[in-house]
């Protein structure tokens, strides 16, 4: 009697071990499914890489609409310093690059930036080969339908390196 006892009190305790890592697995599952479509929902950094060509990789930016920061990364993987082939990543209205680009020449070297610029919506260091820099702004103040343009701002390199970035 004892002995029957125990072996069915063990052999409910295998039925509850395998029922709970089945509850397991399958709860791994969800939150593996969860977490994957969160990241693609807000998905709110971008990367873009700069070259000694003068070049982004990047001809446009989409973004989510959702993100209320936005971080972008820029990379320079050529070999030239920043005073010949210096890049910084820099967002403005497409209608203030031009105007932008010229206050940022003005304002000269090492930055090529002019600081304060209201014009100016996000802006990255300035960096040479083999560098890296990011920059983290607020995209709340943003209008989604608006024109929005990305560039660098050493003396002529906007008319090559820009993109537009759309929020979506
Ligand atoms: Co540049």
């Amino acid at each position: 009697m004892t002995l029957s006892m125990d072996i069915s009190f063990t052999n409910k305790n295998n039925f509850m071990e395998k029922v709970n890592m089945r509850i397991l697995s399958l709860l791994s599952i969800l939150i593996t499914l969860g977490y994957s479509n969160l990241a693609v929902a807000q998905d709110c950094s971008q990367i873009v890489e700069s070259n000694d060509a003068m070049q982004f990789d990047l001809k446009e930016m989409r973004v989510s609409a959702d993100c209320k920061n936005m971080t972008v990364t820029l990379k320079h993987v050529g070999n030239l310093p920043q005073q010949f082939m210096g890049h910084n990543w820099v967002l403005s209205n497409t209608a203030d690059m031009m105007p932008l680009s010229g206050a940022s020449m003005q304002a000269g070297a090492p930055n090529y930036l002019p600081e304060g610029d209201s014009r100016i919506i996000a802006a990255t260091d300035m960096i040479g080969g083999g560098q890296e820099t990011s920059v983290t702004f607020d995209m709340s103040s943003l209008d989604p339908s608006g024109d929005y343009s990305y560039f660098c701002t050493f003396p002529g390199h906007y008319a090559i390196m820009k993109g537009k970035f759309i929020i979506e």
